[in-house]
């Protein structure tokens, strides 16, 4: 147990005796808990080794999980960093002071405590003036999150007291936090950039400082066993509430009846939505369409729902778009990546004989909000240069249908359409490989607000795609004018497009199986065909 001094750190000038304070207990070796604009971190003499072992003391840290160096003057990064490359000063101009760290070769006066034993360092300038202070009336100092291991990162003052009593030689109170989650993680020392936590300088502004920019498969996705972690933070639990979390998919309809007959006794939504749970645990953070104010909230709102004793929570599921991804990534780990899908909005097959004018009323639905998804254009993607869906083409009509990662279509074509049977082999591989692609990419526009998915497929019931589909449409068109439609579209002759027509089925082989047809002849209107159908599904 230590004995935990308390500093007021509010303002730089009528707290300046604090400030020193502070700074004088961190040159002599102590650690101490100091305000930033992200979360409060935990710092010490980042060239000091023996200071630095006591953070992983005090937190409960595995030791080979390195820390941040924090500076407060771009000149020092060189003497954190044995290499600065040009793309890491664009950065800095842009984004520093703030909450970006970025990872660069280490120089060997940085203690191996410091970089967890690796041959990189994480730097970072803050932005906070507390913070700035502390480290220029000190040194550049190693600090992570001021939380014990494992728990939510503090962003309140009441955190850090919470934490950290009895476990640093101080504790500054400079209120909450401004962006309220840890900052994001890049490294440099990789070939191409690669973002290994999202904070609150945003995937997209990285690239508009540096073009590429990838992103560690971990981000928001959990760690496989075997995996080799790109930031060794990234393998251990994080962020973890003793409630039990677990995210549903669904906008706030979807969510309310979710909740509402399930016995989950607590529930993380948006502010203003508090008043449609009347017998939850509720908590709120932030509002739906502002990820800032989420993740501001984050971290306290996962505190107050251990406060309130609540064990089995269903929270909202916000969007990954800019701070929100930083969002997701912290949500997702406290909810040990446990989703429930609670949407109820329609996966809607279209499909239709050739020329029927599918793509009218396609059209029409994507006016509507509803997410399109071109079946034929994952046939193409399967195909493409590269595809890994190539492999599997080959091994079953030849290797050398592929050269050099291109596929021959015309020696596919060849083969494949030889018999009848190899063309149902051909069949048996394509259609369930696009259907599984088109039900993914259609929950996923689901997920994100579409009213809902269409899977636009002329082969939807050969494919057997109606599976997925919660209803079906099927458009069709008077021989005549379909014949007129295929030849203006693909300028061929009559001939040419009757031959088409003539291996297609009837017209009744879609529409038996079908909850509603269209009859598309030019001169029915589309809106009052489909006004069943958006009735019964849109509204
Ligand atoms: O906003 C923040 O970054 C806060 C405040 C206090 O500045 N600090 C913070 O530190 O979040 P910490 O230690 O909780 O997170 C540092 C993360 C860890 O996931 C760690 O694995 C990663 O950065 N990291 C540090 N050095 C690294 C390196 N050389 N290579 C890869 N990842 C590294
Ligand atoms: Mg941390």
């Amino acid at each position: 147990m230590r004995n935990t001094l308390k500093l007021k750190t509010f303002d730089v000038n009528n707290d300046i005796e604090d400030i020193k304070t502070a700074a004088k207990i961190l040159r002599n070796g102590g650690i101490v808990a100091i305000p930033t604009e992200t979360v409060y971190g935990l710092a010490a003499d980042a060239f000091s080794g023996e200071a630095v072992k006591k953070i992983f003391e005090a937190k409960g840290r595995p030791q080979d999980n390195p820390l941040i160096v924090h500076i407060s003057d771009f000149s020092q990064i060189y003497s954190i960093a044995r290499e600065v490359p040009e793309s890491a000063k664009k950065l800095a101009d842009k984004f520093w002071p703030g909450p970006l760290t970025i990872i660069l070769p280490k120089r060997p006066e940085v203690p191996d405590e410091t970089s967890g034993g690796l041959d990189t360092v994480a730097v970072r300038m803050p932005s906070h003036k507390i913070a700035n202070k502390i480290i220029e009336l000190s040194c550049p100092l190693a600090a992570p999150s001021a939380n014990i291991s494992g728990f939510p990162s503090p962003t309140s003052f009441e955190h850090v007291e919470a934490d950290m009593t009895g476990r640093a030689d101080a504790i500054c109170d400079g209120g909450d936090c401004d962006v309220g989650v840890e900052s994001t993680v890049i490294t440099l020392a990789t070939k191409v950039p690669m973002l290994l936590r999202p904070g609150g300088v945003t995937l997209e502004q990285l690239k508009s400082v540096l073009g590429e920019v990838d992103v560690a498969q971990a981000v928001l996705n959990p760690m496989g066993k075997d995996e080799k972690a790109e930031s060794p933070g990234m393998k251990y639990k994080h962020y973890s509430p003793d409630a039990q979390i677990q995210i549903v998919r669904g906008n706030l309809t979807e969510f309310i009846e979710y909740v509402n007959k399930s016995d989950c006794d607590g529930v993380l939504c948006f502010e203003g939505e508090e008043n449609n749970f009347p017998d939850k645990k509720v908590v709120t953070f932030g509002t739906e369409n502002d990820s800032l104010s989420q993740a501001q909230r984050l971290f306290d709102a996962l505190r107050e729902l251990d406060e309130k004793g609540a064990k089995n929570v269903f929270s909202r599921s916000p969007s990954t778009q800019g701070v929100g991804l930083a969002v997701c990534n912290r949500l997702y780990r406290a909810a040990a990546f446990r989703f429930v899908d609670g949407v109820k909005r329609p996966i809607v097959g279209l499909t239709g004989p050739t020329g029927a004018g599918k793509g009218y009323v396609s059209q029409y639905l994507e006016s509507l909000g509803c997410y399109i998804c071109d079946t034929d254009k994952i046939a193409r993607e399967l195909t493409e240069e590269n595809s890994p869906f190539l492999g599997i083409l080959a091994k079953n009509f030849g290797e050398d249908i592929v050269n050099d990662g291109v596929l021959d279509r015309k020696l596919l074509a060849s083969r494949a359409f030889a018999s009848k049977e190899k063309q149902e082999l051909l069949n048996s591989l394509m259609h369930p490989e696009i259907i599984a692609i088109a039900n993914e990419r259609c929950r996923h526009a689901l997920y994100n607000g579409a009213v809902a998915s269409v899977i636009d497929a002329p082969l939807l019931f050969e494919a057997e795609g109606d599976k997925v589909c919660d209803t079906v449409i099927s458009v069709v068109a008077p021989k005549e004018i379909r014949l007129e439609r295929i030849m203006k579209r693909d300028s061929i002759t009559e001939e040419q497009a009757l031959s088409r027509m003539n291996v297609q089925h009837e017209d009744s082989f879609y529409t038996e199986k079908s909850d509603f047809t269209v009859v598309n002849d030019g001169k029915t209107d589309i809106k009052e065909s489909l006004s069943d159908f958006v009735n019964k599904y849109l509204r």
